[in-house]
């Protein structure tokens, strides 16, 4: 039964159904939250990212004090969150993708939706997320580490 247990506690910390991360994002209004550091303009030109050619990016809280507060970091903390909302066109009505990034226990957990709320990856390991992202600052590409 032991095993067992863990693998319950396990299973409490992930999304238990496809997209219920994506409806927490949307139920604590993501959207209302700030812009990314440089990123202040609404459905900025992509920087050769893969998931659409205007983006808007916000950051939750923890981020946004991070980056405020300038004392040198070799990791973003834990609850940091970053939402990407990626679009195919400037006035921001033909969405491709929502991808979002949070830190949880010292690791990034990864997601990508479609349009349609289809999910591409909800997961701790996603090598198809990270091919790209362990170039990054703590593997954030879109802005630096203070
Ligand atoms: C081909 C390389 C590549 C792959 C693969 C990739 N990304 Fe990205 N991603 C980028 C780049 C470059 C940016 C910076 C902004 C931009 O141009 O899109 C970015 C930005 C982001 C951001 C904003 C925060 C940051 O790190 O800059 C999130 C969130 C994100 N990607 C999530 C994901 C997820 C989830 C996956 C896997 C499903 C993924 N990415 C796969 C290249 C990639």
């Amino acid at each position: 039964m032991r095993s067992l247990s863990a693998i319950l506690v396990v299973c409490a910390c992930a999304p238990a159904e496809g997209g219920e991360f994506l409806e927490q994002l949307r139920a604590d209004g993501y959207r209302a939250f700030a812009r990314a550091p440089g990123w202040e303009t609404p459905r900025s030109p992509a920087q050769g990212g893969p998931h659409g050619d205007f983006l808007d990016l916000y950051v939750d809280d923890t981020v946004s004090e991070a980056v405020a507060a300038a004392v040198p970091l070799s990791a973003w903390p834990d609850g940091a969150l970053i939402v990407k909302d990626a679009w195919a066109d400037a006035d921001g009505e033909d969405l491709r993708f929502v991808a979002a990034m949070e830190k949880r226990d010292g690791r990034w957990f990864w997601a990508e939706y479609r349009d349609d709320d289809d999910v591409v990856v909800e997961s701790f390991d996603a090598p198809q997320c990270t091919g790209c992202h362990d170039a990054g600052d703590d593997g954030v590409l879109a802005f630096a580490l203070p």
